[in-house]
């Protein structure tokens, strides 16, 4: 959550700092800012919302700042303070000779602001962010020399901070540092791009070092110094960033969602390129490196993610344990982390994220690993800090997800797990070889039945409409499709702000039951299968109380007619796929809502793509 960079050496600054935040805009647009060196002190320019308004505020600036060859800018996501302009990054020590911007959470920002307002430190904002300003500027007094008071500061900080710092006696020198945030920065010819994340500077080189946990670089045009956690001077490893610059587009659509929504067919042939070539050849997932007797050795797999990801990775549960008779743990990373789990080395962890840099993943992850378990991660960036703490990675391949609320890179986690289910059914003979013949060859055509989907989509349109102005919306499914049914509510609340909620059928009853009524939408995820008939029982009851049913089915069963009002229907499909086919038209009408109601599709209001904060 929210993206930090800086820029020195010898272009103009302004530019590269705002086309640098553009790229983060994921991360964070509740304020932006940024923080420059002129020839006699740095200025600090801020503004509420997106970046477009920073923008606006730079314009009649432009002289003050057109020689300007090193700065410091933010993009945020407010954890505290709200999200104003005095709120807004970069902040300044007392004397404003120090300018910081930060991504993280100081947890001690408290006591630490009462020691610095003893000492006469002035706050004007409500951040935790401040604080590193103020002791940085006592450090500086103290030793007169920036990395040294960086290095000080930062030995009193408890959280997560990736900052970059400057100060107004150097004119062409930033220090930065980080601990449990991410970090890189950009080698060019006498100039340095620092960025939370690797978009922000691939257009001006693919040389590039990431920094480590308590590491702290001081960067000149010419030089850049990297002192250990220990103090020590070390020589930075140089990286090729496997990335080529991609221009942004919407390809001719509205939003980016519905471009990523309309890319899936492509998705999934991506992932299953060169994995499964024909029914009758194993799947070849050289991704995963343990041994073959390991894989059956194994006696528990334990999956921790959040979000979308998190019902990927229930998806996962249920094909892992009906193909290779493995028990799985589904948890939310942010549960896990806060008491005591049992996994060692016999269990099998598995980190789902599209960006890999979920906080409360990342800790999940390292806790395992310290426990000694195979760390198996699934995502879409393997260049991420996630990514980095994986055994056996499969890179989902999905591309940048620009939209905010993510699909494609859910169908691409969809697939991973059916990679991996199958691929460890064949290794444990778990399942009949006609089965997996059967199954391999339904898979090879999910592109075409995600195409037919996407060919027309009028009905789905016609529903969202029809259904735009409702407060509440329930999804109801049970089985491998119940995290379809939460992954539907979470996209509609995501985008559209309307309070939906996923239940499994069955539990309607022991309660939800009673907030039905003529006003409540009740979407049945009604896909041909095991469940079929007790989740038609399930609608019938919810019809019973009035309810505004709709159904999304792959059922021609006439008797639906009766039953629901709207009736969108997907192509026929084994069960065990259901939830790839039905989570496409769930995307689509979440947009259309979201897109009829005039809300901001690709940038929600209160999300960042990248939650880098527990
Ligand atoms: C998805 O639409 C959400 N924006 C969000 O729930 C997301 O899935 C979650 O933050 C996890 O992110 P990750 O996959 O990058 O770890
Ligand atoms: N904690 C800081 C703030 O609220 C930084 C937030 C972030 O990393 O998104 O301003």
């Amino acid at each position: 959550m929210c993206g930090i960079v800086g820029y020195v050496g010898y272009q103009p600054v302004v530019d590269i700092l705002i086309d640098g935040l553009e790229q983060l805009e994921y991360r964070g647009y509740d304020s932006s800012g940024i923080a420059v060196k002129t020839s006699d002190k740095i200025e600090v320019f801020k503004a509420e919302g997106k970046l477009c308004n920073l923008r606006e505020v730079l314009k009649p600036n432009v002289d003050l700042f057109k020689d300007s060859t090193m700065g410091i800018g933010h993009i945020r996501w407010a954890t505290h303070g709200a999200p104003t302009v005095l709120n807004a990054h970069p902040h300044t020590c007392n004397c404003g000779n120090i300018a910081i911007v930060h991504n993280g959470i100081i947890e001690n920002y408290k006591e630490l602001r009462e020691q610095l307002e003893a000492k006469g430190c002035v706050f004007k904002s409500q951040t935790d962010t401040e604080t590193i300003a103020h002791l940085i500027g006592q450090k500086y007094a103290e030793v007169k020399d920036l990395t040294k008071a960086v290095e000080l500061a930062t030995k009193e900080l408890e959280g997560a901070y990736a900052l970059c710092v400057m100060h107004n006696d150097h004119k062409n020198k930033i220090v930065i540092t980080k601990r449990n945030a991410p970090l890189v920065v950009g080698i060019g010819e006498g100039e340095f791009f620092i960025a939370s994340d690797v978009p922000a500077i691939i257009k001006h080189t693919k040389k590039a070092v990431y920094l480590g946990d308590n590491q702290v670089a001081t960067l000149t045009p010419d030089s850049f110094e990297l002192l250990s956690a220990d103090g020590d001077i070390i020589q930075p490893k140089v990286e090729i960033l496997p990335w080529e610059p991609v221009a942004l587009s919407k390809m001719g659509y509205k939003h980016f969602m519905l471009k990523e929504i309309h890319e899936q067919p492509d998705v999934v042939r991506n992932i299953l390129f060169g994995k499964l070539h024909t029914p009758d050849e194993p799947i070849i997932l050289d991704e995963v490196k343990l041994t073959k007797d390991k894989l059956k050795e194994l006696n528990r797999i334990q999956i921790v993610a959040c979000g979308t990801s998190l019902h990927a990775a229930m998806v996962g549960k249920y094909l892992i344990e009906q193909l290779c008779e493995i028990p799985v743990d589904v948890e939310p990373s942010s549960e896990y982390i806060y008491r005591k789990t049992v996994t060692d080395s016999h269990t099998l962890v598995v980190g789902v994220s599209q960006s890999g840099e979920t906080a409360d993943t990342i800790t999940a992850i390292k806790q395992s690993k310290a426990r000694g378990s195979h760390i198996l991660i699934i995502t879409n960036r393997p260049d991420s800090a996630m990514a980095r703490l994986a055994d056996s990675l499969i890179p989902v391949n999905a591309g940048i997800e620009v939209s905010v609320a993510a699909t494609k890179s859910y169908t691409a986690q969809l697939m991973a797990f059916y990679l991996l289910a199958l691929y460890m059914a064949e290794i444990k003979n778990s399942v009949e070889q006609s089965l997996l013949i059967n199954l391999k060859s339904e898979m090879m055509i999910l592109p075409q039945k995600i195409e037919q989907i996407l060919s027309s989509t009028e009905n789905i349109q016609k529903c969202a409409r029809a259904y735009a102005n409702t407060r509440d919306f329930i999804y109801i499914a049970r089985g491998i499709n119940f995290p379809t049914a939460l992954e539907g509510a979470l996209k509609l609340k995501e985008i559209s702000y309307i309070n939906a909620t996923g239940y499994c059928a069955g539990e309607l009853k022991h309660g939800p039951i009673a907030m039905l009524d003529e006003t409540m939408p009740v979407l049945s995820i009604l896909m041909k299968g095991c469940v079929y008939e007790k989740l038609l029982t399930n609608s019938e009851e919810a019809k019973a109380r009035n309810a505004r049913m709709i159904a999304l089915t792959n059922s021609r069963d006439e008797k639906l007619e009766s039953l629901f009002d709207y009736i969108l229907r997907v192509p026929d499909v084994q069960e065990i796929f259901s939830p790839v086919i039905s989570m496409v038209p769930l995307q689509l009408l979440a947009y259309y809502i979201s897109e009829f109601l005039g809300k901001d599709v690709d940038q929600p209001r209160n999300l960042a793509k990248s939650v880098t904060v527990e």
